[in-house]
């Protein structure tokens, strides 16, 4: 594109040239009719024909101009632009660049561009996270139904009612976790959710986390282990807690009865780095590009017990702490996460 200044120079050396030329052919005119005839009169009503005539061309000549370099390009930059603001975000504008021009006008329309294709993509999402969260509500909500519907049995024994309560339980427990993660999300996105900093034991932090999953471990009999290291770090102990719930019970749940899972920390420089690695059921280079959407599931056999909102909160916690996470996996053999953090604490 050429720069901003050298097409105002242009512009303004054909507009000067232009200007010289009227002016050149307005004296020659005046001597040509001086040379024709000596009555004052008439060449005072000649000459002002004649301004009046270089003056109609000059305006015709700047109107065209007006109306092809300013008219057409605001034009369609305003219908664009109106469409745009009616809902429709497939508009797209040709910025011609014309006669070899690259004017503000070009760089006006490639942002209109890219407004609508954004708005376009937001308005996907957005449909999207409704049709997905809909359908997250309406299966739990199904099971309630059903489950609710045959309990009104009145001959059904204790042992069979009992086990449809639990159902019913169970699924409100999963609309319930599935409400609390959309707030959280929602918060994490619209920044309503700020990291409050302070002194945090991550070594403590880590081992409270895989205690609490300690009934589930024990009863898939998986082998747990950790080698901690000593970490303190100025962080926010909110967020991280959704980091490590997510990351370890995912690691729970994609191991087969009998795995094992080794959760380690270390640190290196101002970093921390801690590893969850499992013998679990591992992810295919398919499904780990895209772990972090909202609502996906790359497992379905265990689609049941979980909604996809795991990861894409660990990674937007993980954003907003500046950190990073990594996964390495082998189908069939066992998957790591791996995440560093900044604002490690030396004693
Ligand atoms: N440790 C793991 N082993 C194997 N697959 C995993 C693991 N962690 C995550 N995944 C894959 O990533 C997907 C998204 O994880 P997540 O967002 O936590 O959703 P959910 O746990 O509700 O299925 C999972 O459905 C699964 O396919
Ligand atoms: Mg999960």
């Amino acid at each position: 594109m050429k720069p901003r200044k050298s097409r105002w120079l242009t512009g303004s050396i054909f507009f000067f040239l232009l200007v010289a030329a009227i002016i050149q052919i307005g004296i020659l005119t005046f001597d040509y009719i001086e040379e024709q005839t000596s009555d004052k009169v008439l060449i005072a009503v000649l000459i002002l024909i004649v301004i009046v005539l270089l003056s109609v061309i000059a305006t015709t000549i700047d109107l065209i101009r007006r109306k092809i370099t300013i008219e057409r390009p605001v034009n369609k930059i305003l219908d664009a632009t109106d469409r745009i603001a009616k809902g429709d975000f497939s508009v797209r504008l040709d910025a011609t660049h014309e006669y070899g021009k690259h004017t503000e006008y070009d760089l006006i329309m490639e942002n209109v561009n890219t407004l609508a294709a954004e708005l376009g993509k937001s308005e996907v999402l957005k449909t999207d996270f409704i049709s997905n969260v809909s359908h997250e509500l309406k299966t739990p909500l199904a099971v309630i139904q059903n489950y609710a519907a045959l309990l009104q049995d009145e001959t059904l024994d204790e042992k069979t009612r009992a086990k449809y309560a639990k159902t019913i339980q169970q699924a409100a427990g999963r609309l319930s976790a599935l409400i609390t993660n959309i707030l959280k999300l929602n918060k994490l996105e619209n920044q309503q959710l700020s990291p409050e900093f302070e002194k945090y034991n991550l070594t403590d932090a880590l081992a409270q986390a895989v205690i609490a999953l300690e009934d589930w471990i024990e009863s898939k009999h998986l082998q747990m282990d950790c080698d901690l290291q000593d970490v303190t770090l100025f962080s926010s102990p909110t967020l991280l807690e959704i980091v490590w719930n997510n990351l370890l019970s995912n690691a729970v749940k994609f191991t087969d009865n009998g795995g094992s899972i080794f959760v380690k920390l270390t640190t290196k420089n101002d970093l921390a780095i801690v590893e969850i690695t499992d013998t679990g059921c591992g992810i295919s280079p398919e499904t780990g590009a895209r772990i972090f959407e909202k609502f996906y599931q790359g497992d379905t056999s265990h689609a049941q017990e979980g909604n996809g909102l795991g990861l894409p909160l660990v990674k937007k916690v993980i954003d907003i702490l500046g950190g990073q996470i990594s996964v390495r996996s082998q189908l069939g053999e066992g998957t790591t996460f791996t995440v560093t953090l900044k604002g490690v604490i030396h004693a």
